[in-house]
């Protein structure tokens, strides 16, 4: 199994060739990392103080943005540091934008720019519930926002002041993951999407794609065995460089690191190269029925 493609984007706004597009698209849909070692978000200097300084609410793991609103959550920041914080995540935003359409722009009118992140502590020593344990292997799903078959692609950039790498762990191929867990995987209550809706505990319907995405999370999560015996490789992202997934598809943990911006897309399936890697699909042909 090949785990990631390495694409030696230059810095800049320069057009990127037909052939390194269709070749980024295509690792990404194989379940690949998109690796840009040479490409980075600029942190100036005079963002210095939100990397010394405490700048977490009490409880957040992360600072998150909202590109759309410019609203900032998780943070306890005031006065100038809170408005470097501010600066810092909208530039990245706009950064994160203009890289994936400039890689990837097979996918640009399919594309809805969501939140913004922020992870300032260091990831190895944090002690948190096994559900929340990014430490442990997992595919991402959202519990609040379904997704109904469309794709979470996420752009990370390590910008560790001090060059410490992130390590990261990537498991087994979607299919493989799914395959051992999905027999396993009840259906959900009659009508209980439409509660979910009711009680505005989803702001749109749970599909029954949405309900297995986030028992695989889960289950996965869960799972000592899985965790310890999973084949799996170990990359290391060196400070300053760039890295994309469809983290819907990748089994991933983040292992060790601080000090990391990312960005979430939501990516139309239609906009693919290819759907039959998809997790929709590929859970469709396991299940053998429709499930959005
Ligand atoms: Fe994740």
């Amino acid at each position: 199994m090949k785990y990631i493609e390495v694409v030696d984007l230059p810095p800049g706004q320069s057009p990127v060739v037909a052939e390194t597009c269709y070749r980024s698209a295509e690792a990404l849909e194989a379940g690949q990392i998109l690796f840009l070692p040479r490409y980075a978000f600029s942190v100036p200097g005079s963002y210095q103080p939100l990397f010394s300084s405490p700048i977490l609410q009490r409880g957040s793991k992360s600072v998150s943005y909202s590109p759309s609103t410019r609203k900032l959550y998780g943070t306890a920041s005031k006065g100038q540091t809170l408005s470097s914080l501010e600066e810092m995540m909208g530039r990245f935003a706009n950064f994160a934008q203009k890289t994936v359409t400039r890689l990837l722009p097979i996918y640009r009118t399919g594309l809805v720019r969501a939140r913004t992140s922020f992870r300032p502590i260091e990831i190895e020593t944090r002690s948190v519930p096994w559900r929340k344990d990014d430490r442990r292997l997992h595919i991402d799903a959202f519990p609040s926002s379904p997704i109904q078959g469309n794709r979470i692609l996420r752009l990370f950039c390590n910008v560790n002041p001090a060059g410490q790498t992130h390590l990261w762990r990537i498991g087994e191929p979607f299919e493989q993951t799914a395959g051992r867990f999905l027999p396993s995987i009840k259906p959900p209550f009659p009508f209980s999407s439409v509660a979910l809706m009711l009680t505005s505990t989803t702001k749109s319907r749970r599909t029954f794609y949405d309900h297995i995405m986030l028992c695989l999370h889960d289950r996965m999560k869960r799972d000592q065995r899985y965790q310890e015996e999973a084949e799996r490789a170990e990359i290391e992202f060196p400070a300053s460089s760039t890295w994309l997934a469809f983290t819907d598809q990748v089994p991933h943990a983040a292992m060790r690191g601080q000090y990391q911006l990312e960005q979430t897309f939501l990516l139309d399936i239609n906009r693919l190269h290819d759907q039959s890697t998809a997790p929709l699909h590929v859970l469709e042909k396991l299940a053998g029925r429709k499930l959005v």
